[in-house]
């Protein structure tokens, strides 16, 4: 294959050289187009020397072989890695003030990024909008991991190894799809369901699906075959899933159970991120309860609703894993030791424990969950948006099925 291999500025680019060199082991021409800040970090001779070709940045360069163009075209597979903050914005507005920028306008060839910065900004809006943006557009994005950075701070935000970027780009050109979990189907049930008194009352939570919304839009950004199961989410909070997922509805428990039982058949992965109504009205009026019927004094009877994922957990075929979550007011060793048993009772293989409160937890943008395994022993944590939460609950789960 012809692939061009764009550099931005980042430390990381040292580890570029080494994805250049397993492209040129592999047996591809390599066409290194690096940005003038790349530079500062791995000069020009280390690549062309590697890539056995010649490097340059500039639009003005070699214009009689019109350059600025003819790497694009010409390319079979394009690979930015690193792939910085700036870079992604500039390839979002497709801005083409230099060779990187021209090359990536006049391809047709699968794109692949490998984002390269500091958590924050990785985790900026503005950041977030560029990457869904380019996903959008069908640009393949590895990574990035998460671990020790330059600063000596940690988090999501190290460039991918070279080996999973190659890995990952010969896919994207296989036209395969891209991520940790691609060929997987996974099932997402999300939101809180209500559970009718009356034709215009009912029993509910303060779910308001984010979290499980979240979920569903980072497996389908790593690869994944999504089904959404959406019970009473606001259109809001659905509007921008990425394609790749499907989504249904469900608005009480029983109907929640069907619809993840008939989804859940032939599903790797099934995540109830929904809040279930534990009980729900023994019957449901005919018409709506009025205080001249029920004086100053209305006792509603409840009856116990099925335990889904317990159920889901107890007839799951071979291989599939069921993930749970716990919505827990309780702190410390208590809550630990709740979610020990809680595992245990439904018998799945990961619990999300995430504390909940008045403030916290439901209808707001930031979670902070442990996940616990069948050991009982917490193998991930996580604090901040709940795409971020989303992103270290897929770890686990591709972690624990490793
Ligand atoms: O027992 P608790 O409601 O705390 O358990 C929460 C977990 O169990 C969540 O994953 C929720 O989706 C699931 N659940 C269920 N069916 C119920 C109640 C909870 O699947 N009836």
């Amino acid at each position: 294959m012809f692939v061009v291999v764009g550099v931005s500025g980042g430390i990381a680019a040292y580890k570029t050289v080494h994805l250049v060199r397993r492209l040129i082991a592999d047996g591809h021409e390599v066409h290194v187009v690096p940005t003038d800040d790349a530079l500062r970090f791995v000069g020009l001779t280390t690549w062309e020397a590697i890539s056995r070709s010649p490097v340059t940045t500039s639009v003005h360069d070699d214009v009689a072989t019109v350059r600025h163009v003819s790497l694009g075209q010409r390319a079979d597979l394009v690979i930015v890695a690193p792939a910085t903050a700036n870079t992604l914005a500039k390839m979002a507005a497709g801005l083409a003030g230099d060779l990187l920028g021209t090359t990536l306008l006049a391809t047709t060839a699968p794109v692949v990024v490998a984002p390269a910065m500091h958590t924050e900004m990785w985790r900026h809006p503005a950041t977030a909008a560029n990457v869904a943006t380019l996903r959008e557009r069908g640009v393949a994005v590895v990574g990035p991991d998460d671990g020790p950075l330059t600063g000596g701070d940690s988090g999501p935000g190290r460039m991918s190894e070279p080996d999973a970027i190659a890995d990952a780009a010969y896919a994207a050109a296989a036209g395969e799809p891209t991520g940790d979990l691609a060929g997987l189907r996974v099932v997402v049930t999300a939101g809180g369901t209500r559970e009718p008194i009356d034709p215009v009352r009912y029993l509910g939570n303060r779910s308001s699906g984010r979290q499980g919304a979240a979920l569903a839009a980072a497996a389908a950004d790593r690869g994944a075959d999504v089904t959404l199961i959406a019970c009473n989410i606001d259109a809001s909070v659905l509007a921008e899933m990425p394609r790749g997922v499907s989504v249904a509805r469900a608005g009480t428990a029983l109907e929640l159970r069907d619809a993840t039982r008939a989804a859940a058949s032939g599903a790797d992965v099934v995540v109830m991120a929904a809040a279930v109504a534990d009980y729900r009205p023994a019957e449901v009026a005919e018409g709506k309860v009025t205080k001249e019927e029920a004086g100053d004094r209305l006792t509603l009877v409840l009856v116990e609703n099925p335990d889904i994922v317990a159920g889901l957990a107890a007839d799951r075929a071979e291989g599939q894993m069921i993930v749970a979550f716990a919505a827990e007011t309780a702190s410390g060793d208590d809550l630990l030791a709740r979610a020990r048993r809680k595992r245990e009772r439904k018998g799945v293989d990961l619990l999300v424990v995430n504390r909940v409160g008045w403030e916290r937890g439901f209808d707001v943008p930031d979670n902070r969950v442990t996940v616990i395994d069948r050991t009982g022993e917490p193998v991930a944590e996580a604090e901040g948006p709940k795409r971020t939460v989303a992103d270290a609950i897929w770890r686990a789960v591709r972690d624990a099925r490793a």
